[in-house]
């Protein structure tokens, strides 16, 4: 599919970047950048994807089924995110659209935010720093505030993909943790870098001291830390959450918090995303809340910028996209 890129039409949906919209704009295509930070409404969406051939995009923009069928003249997608449950992937296939994603690029940034979650959750941190603004530290007090210890402890992943095995590495080498995981199949590699032991759902949930949520938000992942869920975990027990606030159940999640079922939580996704103001969560001590910064590094976002413009690039190169999530597509 040679063309004249002039004659390419570009919609990038937000203010992603810039190193990556250069590379759009050097190949010549012909880009309308929103530069503005709230994501487009439905409407607007659709009525200016209309007038484009390619889109740019991120987990806000919804591509629905309804949103692809009105827009069938697309000929690529290209989602900054490694996430792509914001997108019909089926519905884009059915119709010959690729997708292209973000993914290796953001699992180490990731991971660090599940990383310091978990320090910050198992040792009160962020409710401290608060109780310092509110002008409640007071003296020196031997057995006030005390957090619990992380080193031997057994780290639960749940979805060991790039990601988790990031989580993994950096708990095994800061923590000497165990590593027990739970996957669609088991991971041999990981199994013999990481000396990780592969169990069911059910012995993730009763054997771990930390779990850590990895996996991608599908109808089977949905809601899967529910209230059943928790009351099997140790009352010691850190839940941690940079996947999708959608994989738990968040009123469940703050009644074992209440119930004392687990012990503490870390959590940089929230069902709904943003998290309101007065969330039961904010105020609690064992508990670490983030606005959704996993891949938040300028490094990262940069290169998932530079990935995001190259997905677009090859495709009209005639190539195929370096990172694309339906390759069955072609
Ligand atoms: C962010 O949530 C991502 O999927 O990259």
């Amino acid at each position: 599919m040679i063309r004249n890129p002039e004659d390419i039409k570009v919609l990038v949906t937000r203010h992603f970047p810039g190193t990556g919209i250069d590379l759009l704009r050097k190949e010549g295509f012909n880009v309308t950048l929103r530069d503005v930070d709230e994501p487009m409404t439905y409407e607007e969406l659709t009525g200016m994807a209309k007038k484009h051939n390619a889109l740019l995009c991120t987990v806000t923009e919804k591509i629905d089924k309804s949103f692809l069928n009105e827009c069938d003249h697309l000929e690529v997608i290209s989602q900054f995110a490694v996430g792509y449950d914001n997108i019909d992937i089926n519905e884009a296939t059915r119709l010959g659209i690729p997708v292209g994603f973000t993914p290796d690029v953001l699992s180490e940034a990731t991971a660090d935010v599940a990383f310091g979650l978990m320090i910050a959750a198992s040792r009160k941190m962020f409710y401290l720093h608060n109780t310092i603004s509110k002008g409640e530290w007071s003296y020196f007090i031997p057995r006030a505030h005390l957090g619990t210890g992380l080193r031997n402890q057994t780290l639960g992943i749940f979805g060991l993909g790039r990601i988790g095995l990031e989580m993994a590495r950096l708990c095994k080498g800061a923590y000497n943790m165990d590593i027990i995981y739970h996957n669609r199949t088991p991971d041999k590699d990981a199994e013999n870098s990481l000396g990780a032991k592969f169990v069911t759902f059910d012995g993730l949930l009763r054997q771990s001291d930390v779990l850590s949520v990895h996996c991608s938000l599908t109808e089977e992942t949905k809601g899967i830390f529910d209230k059943a869920a928790f009351m099997k975990m140790k009352p010691s027990a850190i839940f941690i959450n940079t996947a999708r606030g959608q994989v738990h159940n968040e009123a469940d999640l703050i009644n074992a918090l209440e119930n004392k079922d687990i012990w503490g939580a870390g959590l940089d996704v929230t069902d709904p995303e943003p998290m309101k103001p007065g969330n039961p969560l904010l105020g609690m001590e064992n508990v670490a809340v983030l606005p959704h910064i996993g891949s938040a590094e300028m490094e990262t976002r940069n290169e998932m910028s530079v990935i995001a413009a190259k997905n677009i690039i090859e495709f009209y190169r005639g190539n195929k996209l370096p990172n694309i999530v339906n390759p069955e597509v072609y």
